[in-house]
Parts: structure tokens; C-alpha cells; sequence
């Protein structure tokens, strides 16, 4: 039988209910043992579909359970002390990305992570999916000219969501498409240098607004490839397009989650591995077995991209180049 694992949630809106909490359901040995929300109506409502304690307070939930994971799934800016008061327990951690609004708070829980020596696996669920495999698998040692990301679409939620605030979700290329920008990083390896600009120019009457609706990013990555990526969230009808497209020598790659289209035609093969594990499962395994490897973004490697994207917000603020630090 496989060995229990107690589970806790701190934060348990959209992505614990939609996304984590049906996933462990469907592995063997795992106890939903405890949820909390600031609004405990919500806790209340997740834990009678998935089961587990109601706790208003993270730190209450953390002293008085006992848990063996925990999974930090809150806003940016409501990253705080649940990490570090977990690390100090030796309670393993799955954090939702992105990880922190600012490298000093990234830094601090990174650091108490180390020291604790807990397992952690940041939401970066894409780098799991077997077109992740099979494009890094294709561009292992292949020298990459450029790449060009983009993810487009509208702002989520109603005007008292978070997301909105630029100040609480750090914006749409940092809270969103941190998702393709750490794809891209798994696939073409790291950033050296960012410079951005953004403008609040279609929607700056939208109410509570503050986010930018259009990003670019230029990149500078330790390889030699140059890249850029475009955000934006001015599409509020519908519509939309995510995309990551690798020019090398003589080829691209059209990389979309699904599969990798070539141009030109024919000119490589990149078949598909089948599914491995997705992100639960791969926590999970890594709990109980202490096999490591199992895991694609831990925390100290999800601050990387964490870096980038803030990067780029304080080139868009300060008008100038932002180097990457954490090697
Ligand atoms: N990996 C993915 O694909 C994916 C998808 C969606 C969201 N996310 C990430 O997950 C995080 C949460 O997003 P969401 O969509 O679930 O948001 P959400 O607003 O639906 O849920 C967040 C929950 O956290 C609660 N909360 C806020 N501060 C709290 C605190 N101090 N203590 C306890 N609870 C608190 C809120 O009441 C809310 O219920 C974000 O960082 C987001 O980027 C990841």
C-alpha cells in the first residue's frame, strides 16, 4: 500500500479547486488534511467537495496539523511567512508561481527551503508535457539563433480582482505568461539580459486598472540567442494566441503545447514522447520515494524565471537593461 501523505492547502480559490485538488483525488495514500482561505467560506466549500480541516489562518492550520506537503496557492502578493513556516516544519512545498512579487521575499523563502532541506516543485506544470521533452530533447546542443514568445488575451476576473493591480500581481508577463517565459527557459536555457518596455494605453479606463495592456521584452540569453516576447491583456472580448517559435540555422520550431510543427517542411522529425507524470504525481513520487529528479522547477530554479519577469518590470520602470543575477 502506498505510503500516506497528508496534504494541506493554503489558498484554495481557482487553481487548488480546479486544478490540484481533483488531481491528488486520483492518487492513492493522499489525505486532503487541512485547507485554509483568508475566506473561510471558500476553505469551507473546497473541503466539502475534497474533504480536510477548515482553518481561517495559516499559521493556526500549521501548528496545530501535522502535514507532510503543503501547497502554497495564493496571489503574488499574499506570499508572506506560509513558506518559510512550512520549510522550518520540514513540510514539503508546492508553491504556485509565480513564486513571489520581489526577489528579496524570493530570495528569503529560497534560502529557508535550502536550509530545511524540503522538497519544493513550483505550478510550471507545461515543462511536464511531452512537447516539453521532446523540444528540449531535439535542442540539446543545437545552437538557437532567436526566439519569439507571445501570449495575448484579456484580464480575468471582475474589477475587484486582484489580478488587475499591478501591485498585487506584478502584471500580466510576470503573473500569467510567466508560463511561457519559463517554457522558454526550459527549452533554450537561461536569460542573461532583459530590457523592456510597456504602456496602459487602451485600457487605462478600465476600472481599478493598473497593470500594463501591452508588454515587449528583448532578451539577451547566456547561449548567445536573442529572443523577445509580447504580452498583453487588451483582448477583454475573447480571442487570443499563446505562441513559442525557435529559429536555428536553417530551421524553426513551432512550439505550442501540444505539438511542435517544423519549417521547412520536412526538414526534422520530432516525434512526441508518451505522457509521464504531471505535476501532483510528480511530488507526490518525489515525497515518498526522495527521488528529486522527478521534479522540473523546484523553487531555487522557478526563481529564475521569477527574476526575469520582474527584471523586465524595473527595465519598463528605470528605461534600462536589467542583468540577470542568480546563476
Ligand atoms: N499553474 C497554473 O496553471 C495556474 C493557473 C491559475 C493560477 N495559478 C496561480 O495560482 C495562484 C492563485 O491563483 P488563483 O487563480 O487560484 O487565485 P484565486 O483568487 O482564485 O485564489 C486565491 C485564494 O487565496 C486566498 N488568499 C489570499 N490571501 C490569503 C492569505 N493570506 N491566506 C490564505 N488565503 C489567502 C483568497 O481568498 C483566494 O481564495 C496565483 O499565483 C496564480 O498565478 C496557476
Amino acid at each position: 500500500m502506498a505510503q500516506e501523505i497528508r496534504v494541506g492547502f493554503v489558498g484554495t480559490g481557482g487553481i487548488a479547486t480546479e486544478a490540484h485538488l481533483p488531481a491528488l483525488k486520483e492518487i492513492e495514500g493522499v489525505e486532503i488534511a487541512a485547507l485554509c482561505d483568508a475566506r473561510k467560506e471558500t476553505a469551507e466549500a473546497a473541503a466539502q467537495r475534497f474533504g480536510g480541516r477548515v482553518y481561517a489562518d495559516h499559521r493556526e492550520m500549521l501548528d496545530r496539523e501535522e502535514l507532510d506537503a503543503l501547497f502554497v496557492c495564493l496571489p503574488p502578493d499574499a506570499h508572506t511567512d506560509a513558506e518559510l513556516l512550512a520549510a522550518a516544519k520540514g513540510v514539503h512545498l508546492l508553491v504556485e508561481k509565480p513564486v513571489a512579487l520581489s526577489m528579496d521575499k524570493g530570495l528569503e523563502i529560497a534560502e529557508a527551503i535550502e536550509k530545511a532541506d524540503v522538497i519544493s516543485c513550483v505550478g510550471y506544470q507545461l515543462r511536464y508535457f511531452p512537447v516539453a521533452d521532446a523540444a528540449r530533447g531535439f535542442l540539446a546542443g543545437k545552437k538557437i539563433a532567436m526566439v519569439a514568445g507571445n501570449r495575448w488575451g484579456g484580464v480575468p476576473g471582475g474589477a475587484d480582482h486582484w489580478w488587475r493591480v499591478m501591485a498585487r500581481s506584478g502584471g500580466m508577463f510576470h503573473e500569467m505568461a510567466t508560463h511561457n517565459m519559463d517554457f522558454i527557459r526550459y527549452l533554450v536555457g537561461d536569460v542573461a539580459t532583459v530590457c523592456a518596455r510597456y504602456s496602459l494605453n487602451v485600457l487605462g479606463d478600465a476600472e481599478n486598472l493598473t497593470v500594463p495592456d501591452s508588454q515587449v521584452i528583448v532578451m539577451e540569453f547566456k547561449n548567445g540567442a536573442t529572443g523577445y516576447f509580447s504580452a498583453t491583456c487588451a483582448l477583454t472580448k475573447g480571442g487570443g494566441w499563446s505562441s513559442t517559435d525557435i529559429i536555428l540555422r536553417d530551421l524553426m520550431l513551432r512550439v505550442s503545447f501540444e505539438d511542435i510543427k517544423v519549417a521547412p517542411e520536412g526538414a526534422a522529425e520530432i516525434g512526441l514522447p508518451e505522457p509521464g507524470m504531471n505535476i501532483q504525481q510528480a511530488f507526490i513520487h518525489a515525497i515518498r520515494t526522495g527521488d528529486r529528479s522527478v521534479i522540473r522547477s523546484d523553487y531555487a530554479d522557478a526563481l529564475k524565471t521569477t527574476e526575469v519577469t520582474l527584471g523586465a518590470n524595473e527595465s519598463a520602470a528605470t528605461g534600462k537593461p536589467v542583468a540577470m543575477k542568480l546563476v
